[in-house]
């Protein structure tokens, strides 16, 4: 099999890190090798990016300049981790992707999606994701969840309004682009979402049955 670039999306709080883990899991059953990485984030400069991106500071970046860092963290990671380990047939689960930049800088923010594809395309050229795996969950119920894990960040801070018009987007990504992403509801335990989510990948790459 070759290596496939698999993302996983959603809101604040549906359980991304952990259905990652058991994404991961599946993969090691069929000894394939993986990157797991996120964004923004994933290399070292990248990192650094998201540091900057979700710190609160007295001053906020402008809705243009938090979008340009998203997409400067992206091309590193890309030419640092991502595009390397696709071409040495590695498959690469990454936890968010461009998909969280058309729902929160889109969606959330209101920036214009053709600004966000004319970025899309200057960055990444024709690559997009084989599989999109969208966690779907009410914004109450993920901002609950957040809220326990500690001191919120930037985005968490955001109101319930920000939070419903980013679950939207996603949700209307998922339907637009049937082929490529799935939405799972994210409602329930761990165990259940994580059924879901065997059963929805299963039925996306057979192989892994
Ligand atoms: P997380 O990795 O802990 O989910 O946090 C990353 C935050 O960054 C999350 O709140 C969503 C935000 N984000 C964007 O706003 N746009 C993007 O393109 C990406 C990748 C993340």
């Amino acid at each position: 099999m070759k290596g496939k670039f698999i993302t996983v999306e959603g809101i604040e709080g549906t359980g991304k890190s952990t259905n990652i883990a058991v994404l991961e899991a599946m993969l090691r059953e069929k000894d394939i090798d993986c990157l797991r990485t996120r964004e923004p984030g994933g290399s070292v400069i990248a990192e650094r990016i998201r540091g900057l991106l979700l710190r609160n500071e007295e001053e906020k970046p402008a809705d243009l300049t938090e979008l340009l860092l998203i997409f400067a963290a992206r091309a590193e990671h890309l030419a640092k981790r991502i595009k390397p380990a696709l071409a040495g047939g590695r498959w690469v689960l990454c936890d968010r992707f461009t998909d969280a930049t058309f729902a929160y800088q889109g969606g959330g923010r209101g920036l214009s999606e053709k600004s966000i594809a004319t970025l899309q395309t200057l960055v990444q050229g024709e690559l997009r994701p084989d599989l999109t795996l969208i966690f779907d969950l009410d914004p109450e119920i993920g901002l609950d969840r957040v809220s326990r894990r500690g001191a919120p960040d930037r985005f968490e801070r955001e109101a319930i309004a920000f939070h419903q018009r980013v679950r939207q987007h996603y949700r209307d990504i998922a339907r637009r682009e049937p082929e490529r992403c799935v939405l799972i509801d994210a409602a329930g335990s761990p165990d259940e979402v994580g059924r879901r989510l065997r059963g929805a990948v299963i039925h996306r790459l057979p192989d892994l049955q």
